[in-house]
């Protein structure tokens, strides 16, 4: 058989490449699929998280690689005739999943290592003895999250293309009995040439392309809109409007203090946003926190805090605290702040008591509280307090003014 394509049939490079490429996408698939379903849990279970999403990557990296490969040996390559130029439709149907296919196969390994490469922190190595990360992509825990989304929903997208391709390859075998797939897996020497047709195909690859695109822009504009959704808006951007009762953090500290092998020790983030409303006359308000979880320094041990056995960066980028201000039980008590408190993908109800000191349109105000690491099954692994205490104590002091 020889490896170039004919009018007939496909050539065994064409074949080869096909086979290989589809053996590893289903296996990538499988993959990712079994490796976000594994119980998470002790350090054993992460250990096996870890491992089935280094050999998922691998897989997506060979996919990219070999179906890079394959777009250029396709490109040299003439395409076997259609087998039924005059079913329009069906023409159109089977080479619009084939365009979306080829672009699926490249975007969804390529928004996987996009999402890894922009991962702060730790991640589960691809396998091999080159890079880990694609030059030119930032750290950024906010793209990461972009990417991710892209990846999730694309894999619904690839496997109800594979789903329809295959459909459409088990049509022609048992209802149309024709040579379709014969021309990718059968003996090309035993097949008839498909008769020559007179249509122009161009009009049609052109349809067919275009509909790819819009499948795949379609997914890329669905996701990029949950990020401008799920986004907080900076609360002290200027050029906000801020309501009557907003009030613009002008400077602040989020620190975190936890005990490590008996010692204590006290980070900060460096990133975070609230948006504050409070009403002066009544004592009551809401806050909503966000944190940028990759923004932690703590020591030495900042890597490990924001990595996959902690506060996880790469698949939980912020954290976030959304609460009703409560007024003072008595006068010269400390206000509350009752709400949600999401880390790591994992929220709980919280109190947060804090002192609010109002000289005008200043306010001053700065409080403290008290959370269990386990609850947030942050540091699953570390199951006694002697590497890692459960106690994190979690500290504010903040100075916002007034919007007008
Ligand atoms: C799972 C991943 C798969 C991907 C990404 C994929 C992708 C593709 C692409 C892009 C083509 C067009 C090739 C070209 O024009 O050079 C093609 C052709 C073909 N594929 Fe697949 N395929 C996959 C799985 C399968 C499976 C499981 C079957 C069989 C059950 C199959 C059967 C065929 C056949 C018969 C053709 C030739 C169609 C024709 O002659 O028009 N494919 N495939
Ligand atoms: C053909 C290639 C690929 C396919 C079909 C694929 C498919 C998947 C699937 C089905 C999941 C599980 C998603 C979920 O349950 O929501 C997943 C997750 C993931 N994949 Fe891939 N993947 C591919 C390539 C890659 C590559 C090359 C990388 C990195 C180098 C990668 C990195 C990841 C990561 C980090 C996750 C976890 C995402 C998260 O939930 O935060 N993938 N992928």
């Amino acid at each position: 058989m020889s490896p170039m394509n004919t009018t007939r049939a496909y050539g065994w490079a064409a074949r080869a490449f096909h086979w290989t490429v589809a053996v590893l996408i289903l296996a990538a698939l499988g993959l990712g699929l079994y490796a976000d379903n594994l119980p998470r849990g002790d350090e054993s279970a992460l250990q096996a998280i870890f491992a089935a999403f280094s050999i998922h990557k691998t897989a997506g990296v060979a996919v990219l690689i070999i179906a890079s490969a394959r777009i250029l040996w396709t490109l040299s390559q003439i395409r076997p005739r259609p087998l039924h130029p005059e079913r329009r439709l069906e023409t159109l149907l089977a080479e619009t999943v084939h365009w979306a296919l080829w672009i699926g196969m490249i975007i969804m390994p390529l928004s996987g290592w996009l999402l890894h490469s922009a991962a702060p922190g730790g991640f589960s190595r691809i396998l091999w003895p080159f890079g880990q990360r694609l030059p030119l992509v930032p750290e950024d825990a906010a793209l990461a999250e972009g990417f991710a989304r892209f990846h999730e929903a694309g894999w619904w997208v690839l496997a109800a293309l594979i789903a329809l391709h295959v459909a459409g390859a088990l049509k022609h075998v048992l209802i149309d009995r024709d040579h379709t797939l014969a021309r990718m897996a059968g003996n090309p020497d035993r097949l008839p040439d498909p008769p020559e047709h007179h249509m122009s195909p161009g009009l049609q690859h052109l349809l067919a392309a275009c509909a790819a695109v819009a499948i795949w822009g379609g997914v890329a504009a669905l996701t990029g809109q949950g990020e401008a959704e799920t986004r907080p808006e900076p609360a002290a951007t200027a050029a906000q409007p801020a309501a009557a009762s907003g009030w613009a953090v002008q400077q602040g500290t989020l620190d975190i203090q936890v005990k490590q092998g008996g010692n204590d020790v006290a980070g900060q983030f460096g990133q975070w946003q609230a948006a504050i409303d409070y009403a002066p006359e009544t004592q009551t308000g809401r806050v909503e926190v966000t944190i940028d979880i990759a923004s932690l320094t703590l020591g030495s041990v900042t890597g490990t805090a924001t990595g996959p056995d902690f506060l996880n960066a790469g698949a939980h980028p912020t954290a976030s605290f959304k609460a009703e201000i409560l007024p003072p039980a008595t006068d010269g008590q400390p206000h509350l702040a009752r709400g949600t408190l999401t880390i790591a993908g994992k929220s709980i109800q919280a109190d947060l008591p804090f002192d609010l000191v109002l000289e005008g349109e200043t306010a001053k105000a700065k409080g403290k509280m008290q959370v269990d690491r386990r609850d947030f099954g942050i540091g699953a692994g570390y199951a006694d307090e002697s590497t890692v205490g459960f106690a994190v104590a979690i500290s504010f002091d903040l100075t916002a003014t007034l919007q007008k």
